[in-house]
């Protein structure tokens, strides 16, 4: 059978392909950001690096799917549906961010909208409060919005931020993304509405 590549656009120059003998695929496996930091999709043994940092209020607090406090059956749960996605997609939609010694350190995900629309996605990301603030999440957002225009195919991502959440925003410019719309109670969250910026950045 030939083997076929199945992401659409050219393949990202810093992206690590491996073939998939059964269905003659070829899969990703790694993206490198720089010297420090890659991507790779979340395994087993990545549950204790979850638990250790995300239980971390201020996480849970500017996100909406990570649950609080976060336990072992949390991450273990994530990381199955992280593989289903995947499977789902016929590519990763959900990445660890990782040391250069593989440790987790945080994640980067497409929410899945394009299941419906293969022109757009929705990302979402966290890191761990240890890694705050060294410029990490702005390097692998720029890495991730590549990954999405040059290998996914995608024209546009979104990325909704709560209208408090000044880092993540200021992290959203820096990587090129522009504020296109507010949306006043985007969601409830713990019985309070909550206000959301919506940045997007459209493929040249
Ligand atoms: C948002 C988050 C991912 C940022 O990651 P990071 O690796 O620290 O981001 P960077 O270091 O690349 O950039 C952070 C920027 O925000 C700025 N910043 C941090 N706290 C800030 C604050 N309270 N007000 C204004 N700017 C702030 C930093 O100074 C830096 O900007 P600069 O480079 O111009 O100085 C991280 O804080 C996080 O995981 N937060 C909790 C979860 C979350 O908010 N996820 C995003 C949901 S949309």
């Amino acid at each position: 059978m030939p083997r076929r590549v199945h992401f659409r656009g050219e393949l990202l120059k810093n992206a690590q392909f491996r073939p998939e003998p059964i269905l003659g695929r070829i899969v990703i496996d790694k993206v490198v950001v720089n010297d420090e930091v890659f991507l790779s999709p979340p395994v087993r043994s990545d549950t204790a690096s979850f638990v250790s940092l995300l239980n971390e209020k201020e996480i849970y607090d500017n996100t909406l799917l990570i649950p609080f406090p976060y336990t072992e059956h949390d991450a273990e749960a994530f990381i199955r549906l992280a593989d289903l996605r995947s499977k789902a997609y016929r590519r990763p939609l959900d990445w660890a961010i990782r040391t250069t010694a593989g440790r987790l350190i945080g994640m980067v995900s497409y929410h899945g909208a394009s299941q419906f629309d293969s022109s757009r996605e929705e990302v979402g990301y966290w890191i761990g409060k240890p890694y705050w603030n060294k410029g990490i999440m702005t390097s692998v957002l720029q890495t991730f919005v590549q990954l999405g225009f040059v290998t996914y195919g995608f024209e546009r991502l979104e990325l909704p931020i709560f209208c408090t959440n000044a880092a993540s925003k200021r992290v959203a410019e820096k990587a090129g993304f522009h504020l296109h719309s507010s949306i006043p109670k985007a969601h409830i969250k713990d019985g309070r509405p909550i206000d959301v910026d919506l940045y997007l950045i459209l493929k040249a």
